[in-house]
């Protein structure tokens, strides 16, 4: 894994090398100045020179000058690395999602994809950080300090064989404790992320339901647990705070006890009593150091799993890359069709068995209670999702042979739950297709009912949408999307319940303009309101995730029961809408 990590650093690699290097030179420096006072101690004020006292004083400022040098130069070089590799990171997932088709989105869902692009990148931009520097730094005063206290005196580096396994062991207990804990804090983390996002997201239907109160407790909840969580794992570090300080005095005490006798026996100088003192405290001090890198590290371990998972994501859709491709006609074709989500194990059949066969330019309309499978169905065309079963063609070509460009640039779709962009309502039309002259997308926006309110607006085209389109109304916002599809002048236009929010006469004029204007195009409409399909040259009946029927409206009146039903339904309602 850490070799994985190391060759996203591409670009930062020398800031990557630089900085544990300087580190290294840093830690060094400070290591001499203690033997530098051991020698003014010694021989400056025991020998009573003062040339050593200067000389040694001189020379430790030179070293001290070299290790706050390297010390900031190292910092600036972990932080560019650091940096470069959560910006690396970041794009590579960003590369990789973008790619990602509806079922793999489905698979991770949106939120958790937002959160383990910035979340866990920060956590292991941070833990990258701290082991270029922190960790390396305890690490090379650890081995130094206890080479340096050995040379100078193997027998008080005998305290630090006592203390050490103490420390070790305290350290071990403590990472056992904190790693489950740190985990359900990652988590606590994770359901306040999706809580918070989808407060904002539905900003709009919580305060329309005037749901801020039980939101806010829902958020508070949320919030409370992430804090207990996170003060969990802090509390039992802090627990360990004592256990540490003990630690540090018994081994002063033990040098202290042990090194005073030695210098009173002369067997020590009295100076290096006082470095001894300094390196086992650097040595202690490291220690708990190198436990908290640890410790860091296997925190961001779960992140970059999390991370790797992304980009290790074999995506469910792979581009047919065919070349030979047909002329756009518009037919489409199901042949004994069946499929399924893959979400959360296997899941039953939402199609089975449907086999169809739509001529260029035919009208079509798929009617069907709610949740029988009408967007699946339509989803399958532009190669949302791939079947399970069976094949669908268009212009006679298995979608799966071709390149996904250019199957979906004869298509054109309006999807159930549809955005426009941030931007003006030209840029939206443009989506279609950029190279779109100035009458063509008039020419769409008239045959979606969409340009007697554009114009409407004192800027008409460069009238500015805000996210999602929310500065127009439900219906406006449908007739863009239309709009939006045809300006791409596709060879099979799909509506997937795109007119519901659109009155009934403003409907009418749409399906009239449809007829006019869009002659050699196939048209699919899915539509609640059998009142907006009876015209249509096939209807397709689903039930259940088969068709029940295929016919015109007269005939299916005459044959179909299930047709019959919703057709009554809405007569009975007299508002013409079905059950949406
Ligand atoms: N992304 C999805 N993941 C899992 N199941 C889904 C998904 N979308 C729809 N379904 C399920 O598939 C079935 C058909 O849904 P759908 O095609 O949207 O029906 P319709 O458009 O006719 O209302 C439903 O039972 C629904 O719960
Ligand atoms: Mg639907």
């Amino acid at each position: 894994m850490l070799r994985r990590i190391a060759s996203y650093l591409k670009g930062y690699g020398g800031y990557a090398v630089g900085s544990p290097l300087l580190v290294i030179v840093e830690t060094v420096c400070q290591l001499i100045i203690p033997l530098l006072m051991a020698r003014i101690i010694n021989q400056g004020i025991y020998g009573n020179s003062m040339t050593v006292v200067w000389q040694s004083g001189a020379l430790m400022v030179a070293v001290a000058l070299v290790a706050i040098f390297t010390g900031a130069m190292s910092a600036k070089c972990a932080a560019n690395a650091a940096q470069g590799l959560g910006a690396n990171l970041r794009q590579a997932e960003f590369r990789k999602i973008s790619g990602f088709s509806f079922a793999d989105i489905d698979r991770f869902s949106s939120s958790s994809l937002i959160t383990r692009m910035t979340n866990d990148v920060t956590n292991i931009q941070n833990t990258a950080m701290i082991c270029l520097r922190i960790f390396i730094r305890a690490l090379t005063m650890l081995v130094a300090s206890v080479v340096l206290t050995l040379t100078i005196s193997p027998q008080l580096a005998l305290v630090v064989l006592v203390i050490l396994p103490i420390m070790a062991v305290a350290l071990l207990a403590l990472m056992k404790i904190c790693f489950p804990l740190f985990e359900k804090m990652q988590r606590a983390l994770d359901h306040l992320n999706e809580t918070v996002q989808e407060n904002l997201i539905a900003v709009r239907v919580v305060k329309s339901y005037v749901r801020e109160n039980r939101e806010r407790e829902k958020f508070i909840d949320a919030n409370d647990g992430f804090t207990a969580a996170g003060l969990r794992a802090v509390m039992r570090m802090v627990a360990m705070q004592p256990v540490m300080m003990i630690c540090m005095a018994a081994a002063t005490v033990l040098v202290l006890y042990f090194g005073g006798n030695m210098v009173l026996g002369l067997e020590l100088d009295v100076g290096y009593l006082q470095t001894v003192l300094d390196y086992i405290m650097q040595i202690l001090m490291s220690i708990m150091m190198v436990g908290m890198a640890i410790l860091q590290y296997t925190r961001a371990q779960a992140s970059m799993h999390r991370v790797f998972e992304v980009l290790d994501a074999q995506s469910a859709i792979v581009d047919g890359g065919g070349t030979d491709l047909p002329a756009p006609r518009g037919r489409v074709e199901f042949r004994d069709v069946s499929f399924r989500y893959q979400t959360e194990g296997a899941g039953e059949d939402v199609l089975r068995g449907i086999s169809l066969d739509i001529q260029p330019g035919e009208f079509v309309a798929i009617v069907g209670g709610t949740g029988t499978g009408k967007s699946s169905l339509v989803n399958l065309i532009p190669r949302f999702y791939d079947v399970h079963r069976g094949k669908v063609l268009v212009d006679g070509m298995d979608v799966r042979d071709y390149p996904l460009d250019g199957l979906r640039g004869r298509i054109g779709m309006v999807l159930q739950n549809n955005v426009l962009f941030s931007g003006t309502i030209r840029e939206n039309l443009l989506w279609g297709n950029e190279n779109a002259t100035e009458e063509e997308l008039i020419q769409a926006a008239k045959d979606a009912q969409a340009y007697d309110f554009i114009m409407s607006f004192p800027d008409g085209f460069d009238t500015s949408l805000d996210q999602g389109g929310v500065n127009v109304s439900g219906g406006q916002k449908q007739r863009l999307c239309i709009a939006r599809a045809m300006v791409r002048k596709p060879a099979v236009l799909i509506l997937d319940d795109s007119t519901s929010a659109v009155d009934s006469a403003t409907e009418g004029r749409i399906r009239e303009s449809f007829r006019e204007n869009l002659k050699g195009t196939t048209v699919i409409i899915i539509a609640q309101r059998i009142s907006s399909v009876q015209y249509a040259d096939k209807i397709v009946v689903l039930d259940e995730g088969t068709v029940a029927g295929v016919g015109t409206h007269g005939e299916l009146m005459e044959t179909n029961k299930i047709y019959r039903e919703i057709y009554d339904s809405q007569q009975e309602g007299g508002d013409g809408n079905g059950g949406t």
